[in-house]
């Protein structure tokens, strides 16, 4: 069996359009989701609503955009509502693995051929935030109050980050339903706690004329405090990912595929059952590979990724659902607001700056 087997999201959608929702097909192809979920923390996946064509045109801009100078990116910085909406520059984000103790006591003793790149300081990557979907009326965590930022000379900005972070949503919240299938649990167990949640479109452009050597990292590791990421494929590689079992893997995403990783909030709902998933951005052999192609054909050097982070609704309680309320671990996942996590864990990071999921 292949580590990261393309899950095609086509054969699900027909049997649910079909009335065939509890077929022996469907439950197979959900439980090869929640098992790849369960041993690899990732998920390559194609969905007939999310082309390559799609992907590229969101590159494309974010690429035009990344490129610009720093003075007019720093247009759309927001750092008094804490890089919430707008640009987040270079050198902001901070890496968990450099302000977290215990995290750094468990790097300590993990092989050294699993051991992943020690970052000197905060990410040296740009990002740029943009809410996706509808927010709750009422909400005891409501999110700071701001417009969202859109940057002057892109007339296509809003169109295409409302259409592609929606299409990556969709291709989520199949997902999602899979996966709650796959572990035993009602198809909207997972889904309708994630309706109205903050979803983010959280792109990332990082400088590969500037910091193109092999070993910068990009991403220290990490893992996302969210409940399920999303990728479109990157132009040029880097992510690497730590497996259950311990094992650091370079992913390789295939044209028109999407990556999804899972987040800290799907782990406090399978208590444990599926882990958050470490990972990192760094670059690589291949990634010089890919620098120097794309020199030779005069192409961006800027490597953007296509980030989503899909999140619990703020207001809604994480906790061990269903059978997993039972689990020997559930003890270890206490009942607390998807908000009042979020907090908790921003905190952490937040030590020395700020960083989103
Ligand atoms: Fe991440």
């Amino acid at each position: 069996m292949e580590k990261f087997p393309v899950i095609d999201l086509e054969p699900y959608l027909e049997l649910e359009r079909s009335g065939n929702g509890n077929s022996d097909e469907m439950k197979r192809l959900c439980m090869e989701v929640s098992r790849t979920l369960k041993e690899t923390g990732a998920l390559l996946v194609k969905d007939p609503r999310c082309s390559a064509q799609d992907n590229d045109r969101f590159l494309d801009m974010m690429e035009n955009y990344f490129q610009q100078p720093p003075d007019f990116k720093r247009l759309q910085e927001r750092p008094l509502l804490h890089y919430q909406v707008g640009v987040t520059p270079e050198g902001v984000e901070v890496p968990r693995s450099l302000v977290d103790a215990e995290m750094q006591e468990k790097l300590k003793a993990m092989p050294s051929e699993y051991q992943p790149s020690t970052p000197t300081g905060p990410d040296p990557k740009w990002r740029y935030m943009w809410r996706i979907g509808p927010r709750p009326s009422n909400t005891s965590f409501k999110e700071l109050n701001a417009e969202p930022v859109i940057p002057q000379g892109f007339p296509e900005w809003k169109d295409t980050m409302d259409s592609w972070g929606l299409k990556m949503i969709s291709a989520v919240n199949v997902v999602a339903e899979m996966a709650a299938i796959g572990f035993g649990l009602p198809k909207d167990a997972f889904t309708s706690l994630m309706n109205q949640g903050p979803h983010l479109l959280a792109p990332t452009g990082s400088d590969l004329h500037h910091y193109g050597k092999e070993g910068t990292v990009f991403a220290g590791y990490h893992y996302d405090l969210n409940f399920l990421t999303i990728h479109g494929r990157s132009r040029f590689p880097g992510l690497n990912i730590w497996l259950r079992n311990g094992e650091k893997v370079e992913v390789k995403v295939p044209i028109g595929c999407l990556l999804i990783q899972t987040g800290k909030q799907i782990e406090w709902l399978t208590a444990g059952e599926c882990i958050a998933g470490m990972h990192e951005v760094v670059v690589t052999k291949r990634t010089l590979e890919a620098i120097r192609l794309a020199s030779e054909q005069s192409r961006s050097l800027w490597r953007v990724s296509s980030t989503l982070f899909a999140h619990v609704a703020s207001d809604a309680v994480l906790k061990p659902l269903g059978h997993f309320s039972n689990s020997a671990l559930a003890s270890t996942y206490p009942l607390m607001c998807a908000g009042e996590f979020v907090e908790k864990e921003l905190a952490v990071i937040n030590l020395k700056g700020n960083s989103p999921p």
